[in-house]
């Protein structure tokens, strides 16, 4: 059975391409989507892509991909990593592993950037390498 790995992104992720491109760059969520597709097809992967600016659903579709009994979660939770209990608490209360993602490095941003709820149940981060960490999110899924 081919397994799936859920790769959910959190707020403002969808104004991508046009939003700070110093700190993000010019490529949009559609054309990560795309790398993304790209890896799963080669390590035989499938993928749920999705992206919201609500809390809620990133803790819904963690539960989601709980039930469904997928392989891992590549999660960017973006601001919502440095203020969410509720998705820690959602991360601890499933079997799933989750890897944290971030295009930028917040630990060489602001201060506030600097905490990490996510960070607390993930097994495992990448960050700063831009659209390019997903992929490198995705192998280091497909190898747990
Ligand atoms: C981000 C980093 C967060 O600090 C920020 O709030 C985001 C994006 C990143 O991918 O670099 O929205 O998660």
């Amino acid at each position: 059975m081919t397994e799936t790995v859920f790769v959910l992104n959190g707020p403002n992720l969808n104004l991508l391409g046009t939003r700070e491109p110093e700190i993000y760059g010019s490529r949009t969520l559609g054309d990560i989507e795309a790398l993304v597709r790209e890896k799963a097809d080669e390590v035989g992967l499938l993928v749920e892509f999705r992206q919201s600016n609500h809390e809620g659903d990133l803790v819904d579709w963690l539960h989601e991909a709980h039930r469904k009994g997928a392989k891992a979660v590549l999660l960017n939770a973006a601001a919502y990593t440095h203020t969410s209990i509720a998705l820690l608490d959602a991360i601890k209360a499933i079997a799933v592993p989750v890897i944290e993602v971030h295009l930028s490095d917040p630990g060489k941003r602001e201060p506030f950037r600097h905490l990490s709820y996510v960070a607390m149940g993930a097994v495992d981060t990448v960050q700063g390498m831009g659209p390019q960490g997903y992929v490198v999110a995705l192998e280091k899924a497909a190898a747990l």
